[in-house]
């Protein structure tokens, strides 16, 4: 007889983006007429640039004839698109990253799903809280959390960083070393920046105690501060201890294109095995690459059209961020993040708890958000609003939540 993984019945309820869509759709079925705004999941609402529509058309075009028709991607994707990420992403900003250490990937979220299996079980973990849930969940599903409190909402065994207003949301070193520290900067959920300083600091804790970094930097287009790393090898011993996840989904619009990359420099090895080679291995035995269309649509990023095109719709999103951080301020309410990422995090009214707004917003004012407690118990008290909305949706959100 077989038997199944039961780590998997550890996990309590569904995906939190899932139960919010049943939610929301229970709601819709029960009140049809209801005009509802989605500021929910961040999910983009800008259509595909100019320079990526004519790279996916020409590739479409080259897979029509027999002379440039692709099959298979090579393993660690191909190389054009490899060389542009080194080129652009890196040596632009001071990073030694060379070609062989990216491997491109079908998105951050398997990335920053999958990358727990380079590690043994008994590997202790530690996450900011609140947190992107992948991190935990992905965690779980491999036996590595322990049991789940529902009083404290707390996994036995992960180490808990809490970032909140008390401590500008920095999270503080644990005491005792973790192996394994998730880092996402610019962060989802709050919104907030870790700057160089900071984050150069988790660099030289990591190699003081033998811990690794995973951090996942999708939101690195949205920096408009400086003073933000963009990656995590702008930090002097980055490449020793830090595995770095990136994505095309927020910075291009390719949520439902998906591509996304992840960096595993050469220097980092345990026991004289190194982290790349594992994960080139698993890459090569797990995964038949992303599609060459998507791939040369993730070239175009790159192109002088490109990246003039992509900058002016993170602009866009950013545009929202700002006027609705501005607008709920005017409103009242105490307000973080939309500076240096597409994140509004906001710390609930009347004591409220997370779910109790959610439930207030979406009734009395037909506005869809994500509570912070669905990303970890410090984020009880707090609310998220994603600015990857039109224009329009964050103003009409503004005005219904301005009058309640
Ligand atoms: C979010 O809303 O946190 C993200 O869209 C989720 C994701 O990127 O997977």
């Amino acid at each position: 007889m077989y038997k199944i993984n039961t780590n998997y019945q550890k996990l309590p309820g569904s995906y939190l983006f899932s139960t919010i869509a049943k939610k929301v759709s229970a709601y819709k079925e029960t009140n049809p007429e209801a005009d509802l705004i989605k500021l929910g999941i961040g999910d983009v609402t800008q259509p595909l640039v100019p320079a990526i529509i004519d790279a996916l058309h020409g590739a479409v075009d080259e897979m029509a004839d027999k002379d440039t028709f692709r099959g298979y991607a090579p393993d660690l994707g191909y190389e054009f698109l490899r060389n542009a990420i080194v080129e652009n992403d890196y040596k632009k900003r001071g990073c030694d990253i060379s070609a062989d250490e990216v491997f491109i990937s079908d998105g951050a979220k398997s990335d920053s799903g999958n990358i727990q299996e380079l590690f043994g079980t008994d590997n202790i973990i530690a996450v900011c809280d609140p947190v992107y849930p992948v991190y935990i969940d992905s965690n779980v599903m491999a036996g590595r959390c322990g049991n789940y409190d529902e009083k404290t909402g707390k996994w036995s065994d992960v180490v808990y960083m809490p970032c909140t207003r008390e401590n500008g949301f920095v999270p503080e070193y644990p005491a005792k070393a973790p192996d394994i520290i998730y880092l996402c900067n610019p962060n989802n959920p709050t919104g907030t920046a870790l700057n160089l300083d900071e984050v150069q600091g988790w660099v030289d804790y990591a190699r003081k105690n033998g811990s690794i970094i995973i951090y996942d930097a999708a939101y690195e287009s949205y920096i408009t501060e400086p003073g933000i790393p963009h990656s995590i090898y702008q930090c002097e011993g980055a490449r020793e201890c830090a595995i770095e996840i990136r994505s095309f989904s927020k910075n291009a619009g390719f949520t439902g294109v998906r591509l996304g990359f992840t960096v595993v420099p050469k220097d980092i090895a345990a026991g004289g095995v190194r982290l790349r080679d594992m994960w080139a291995r698993r890459h090569g035995t797990k995964f038949n690459g992303a599609p060459y269309i998507v791939q040369r649509a993730g070239e175009a990023v790159y192109s002088a059209e490109g990246a003039k095109q992509v900058a002016e719709e993170v602009g866009i999103y950013m545009k929202n961020a700002h006027a609705l951080k501005d607008g709920l301020k005017d409103a009242g309410y105490e307000v973080y993040g939309g500076v240096n990422a597409p994140y509004i995090w906001l710390h609930t009214p009347d004591d409220m708890t997370s779910w109790e707004f959610f439930d207030f917003l979406l009734e009395k004012a037909n506005v869809v958000g994500t509570p912070g407690s669905g990303f970890g118990p410090s984020g009880e008290h707090y609310f998220r609003l994603t600015a990857f909305g039109t224009y329009e949706d964050s103003m009409r959100a503004l005005e219904r939540i301005k009058k309640l």
